[in-house]
């Protein structure tokens, strides 16, 4: 959510960033801007409203300076309009910043610089942090940034230039990621590692309250008591080519390609045949510890809370742990009661998502321990867990996420079984459950090899304007996530529900040109969920459904249906949930939408 960049070296600055921002366009796409030097030794800011393309248009090709900033913005204060794109400056323009987060206090802070003769331009939290630093300036641009953060209430990830100290870029953190990206002779700093993938894959990740002075010689970094401190540099493990389209006209087409293989890599080397039973190295728990454990809490947002609806369902069926998923957004502030058996495991794709972030800090805080689920590797929510698992989707570039939830799922799987081989289940049950599961990239192989009955029922309902998910029992979860897929990205209002749940309310919307999906596994509520189906063709709504391979009682009743290969029971998830992300993307193509950047909607949510 917003993306900032900034870079010293030797190359043309504002192409480096311009550059950049294109790869951290998925942050925030209301507008862009950049701020280079210029051949006359000042400072120029471009900006403007619209995507880093329109932004480009406006840069003169000979703004080659060798240092800069860039921001492309999801706008949370001011509307959406050039002024309130950043970059941001004082009005003597020396101090321009990029501001990624929210400052809570702004409004007094600005009415205290106003008084002091400072005059604002945009209606932005973030300009008064330039105007801010200006006041504060005395010749030392970090100690002038420093002095700043400390009056901020809020989140922030800034980064900041001075007219007066030229190649230098300060940076500073707390809340909204910052990464150091070290190359040679050259230095970098943005929100994550995918513009600098092209340069460098050494990269530092700055904690809360830690700050950073780039030039094209190096890196200081300071922590909250200014002392100076060595960090650690990692090295990414991301190839450039992996965040390229290959020939997909969108990321997401590409992501829910990518599936057989990114199932395979999240369970690759975790499942012990012959132990008949899960592994996962990064858990920091003991065989014993992990026997004690008798509640599981799951904190997560949008689609990673879907998938971890799905393992606290498994976690209870399977490997009968008292097990709920929660929004993490609710969770900090219900209070919650944490016991000397439970564990938490925060899932976040980005492991940025402010509300899994601070759910995790306040579930520590009362003494929990939290495991990550993440993908991003060296995010902020897989460092601050307590151990976890990565789920190794690869980049996932599209707004919409795709692969992260089957992946995640995966992972589930996976400590699902490790946890109900060590209670009850039996060696020829576990065995069943990790050859099903092993079987699964190849099942979700032969869906995508079958695509185009998808897209003709995506061309038949695209133009319907209310859509209702229904599953039951671990399906369930799924319903929701398609109804997700299909309202973030082609704007079609729908809900998922509990199949059983629409005669409590919902089935009131069953109408001719409300369409119902329904998830029909060959399971013990497979008769239950046909019943509800029934229900709704008596009121002359339309009935979709996807079902297994073979089932003619639900083809006969349905309007339109989907076929999927047969498995495990509790495995349906995975190929439940594919066909609806086809589905939501052809409907969302048919409609002529922009799939990977859907309207008001950003990855890696890092404002509250
Ligand atoms: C839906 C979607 C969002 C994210 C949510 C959590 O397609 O992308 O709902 O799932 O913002 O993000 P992460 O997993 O990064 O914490």
């Amino acid at each position: 959510m917003c993306g900032i960049i900034g870079y010293c070296g030797p190359r043309p600055a504002a192409e480096v960033l311009l550059d950049g921002l294109k790869r951290l366009e998925y942050r925030g796409y209301d507008s862009a801007g950049i701020c280079v030097d210029g051949e006359d030794g000042g400072l120029h800011t471009y900006k403007r409203t619209g995507k880093i393309a329109d932004l480009r248009a406006i840069v003169p090709d000979d703004a080659a300076g060798g240092w800069g900033i860039g921001h492309t913005r999801w706008a949370t204060h001011g509307e959406v309009n050039d002024i309130n794109a950043h970059p941001h400056s004082d009005d003597t323009g020396k101090v321009t910043l990029v501001h990624n987060g929210i400052i809570e206090n702004y409004i007094p802070l600005k009415e205290r610089l106003i008084a002091d003769g400072h005059r604002f331009v945009s209606d932005t939290d973030s300009e008064v942090i330039a105007h801010l630093i200006a006041d504060l300036y005395q010749g030392d641009l970090e100690k002038a940034v420093r002095e700043a953060i400390f009056l901020l209430k809020g989140t922030y990830g800034i980064a900041v230039v001075h007219a007066d100290e030229p190649g230098k870029v300060v940076g500073a953190r707390n809340g909204s990621p910052l990464v150091v990206g070290v190359g040679e002779g050259e230095m970098f700093l943005a929100s994550d590692v995918t513009p600098m993938l092209a340069y460098t894959k050494q990269v530092i990740y700055l904690n809360d309250g830690e700050m950073v002075s780039i030039t094209r010689d190096g890196h200081v970094t300071s922590d909250s008591s200014e002392r100076r401190i060595t960090k650690e540099v990692h090295e990414i493990g991301w190839e450039l080519e992996q965040i390229e389209k290959h020939g997909f006209p969108f990321f997401m087409e590409k992501e829910i390609h990518e599936q057989p293989a990114s199932v395979e890599r999240a369970i690759s080397g975790r499942i012990n045949l012959d132990g008949a039973t899960g592994h996962l190295g990064g858990l920091n728990m003991s065989a014993r510890d992990l026997l004690g454990v008798d509640n599981v809490g799951i904190v997560a947002a949008g689609t990673s809370y879907y998938a971890g609806m799905v393992g606290a369902y498994l976690l209870e069926s399977v490997a009968r742990i008292k097990s709920s998923a929660e929004l993490s957004s609710e969770v900090r502030y219900k209070n919650p009661i944490v016991t000397p058996g439970s564990l938490y495991f925060a899932v976040s794709q980005s492991g940025e998502t402010i509300d899994t972030l601070y759910a995790l800090r306040e579930l520590q805080r009362k003494g929990g321990k939290v495991l990550g689920v993440c993908n991003v590797v060296g995010s902020t929510i897989a460092r601050e867990s307590d151990g976890g698992v990565y789920i190794h989707s690869g980049p996932e570039i599209a707004v919409a996420s795709t692969k992260a939830f089957t992946s995640q799922i995966s992972v589930f799987y996976i400590f699902t079984l490790l946890m109900a081989r060590m209670r009850h289940m039996s060696w020829e049950a576990g065995i069943d459950f990790a050859k099903a599961l092993k079987h699964i990239p190849s099942q979700i192989e032969t869906i995508l090899g079958q695509t185009e009955p998808i897209r003709r029922l995506a061309k038949k309902y695209a133009r319907y304007q209310n859509f209702l998910f229904l599953g039951r029992g671990i399906n369930y979860p799924v319903a929701m996530e398609g109804a997700l897929k299909l309202k973030e990205i082609s704007y079609i209002h729908a809900e998922g529900y509990s199949a059983a749940e629409i005669k409590h309310g919902p089935i009131a919307l069953i109408n001719e040109q409300t369409p119902s999906l329904f998830l029909v596994s060959d399971d013990s509520l497979r008769e239950k969920v046909i019943t509800s189906m029934k229900e709704v063709k008596a009121r002359r709504g339309r009935v979709i459904a996807v079902a297994v391979e073979g089932d003619e009682e639900v083809a006969d009743i349905a309007d339109d249906y989907l076929y999927i290969p047969h498995t495990e029971e509790l495995m349906y998830p995975f190929l439940m949930v594919v066909p609806l992300q086809l589905f939501a993307y052809y409907c969302a193509l048919e409609l002529g939408r922009n799939v990977d950047q859907p309207r008001n909607l950003a990855k890696s949510v890092t404002v509250e």
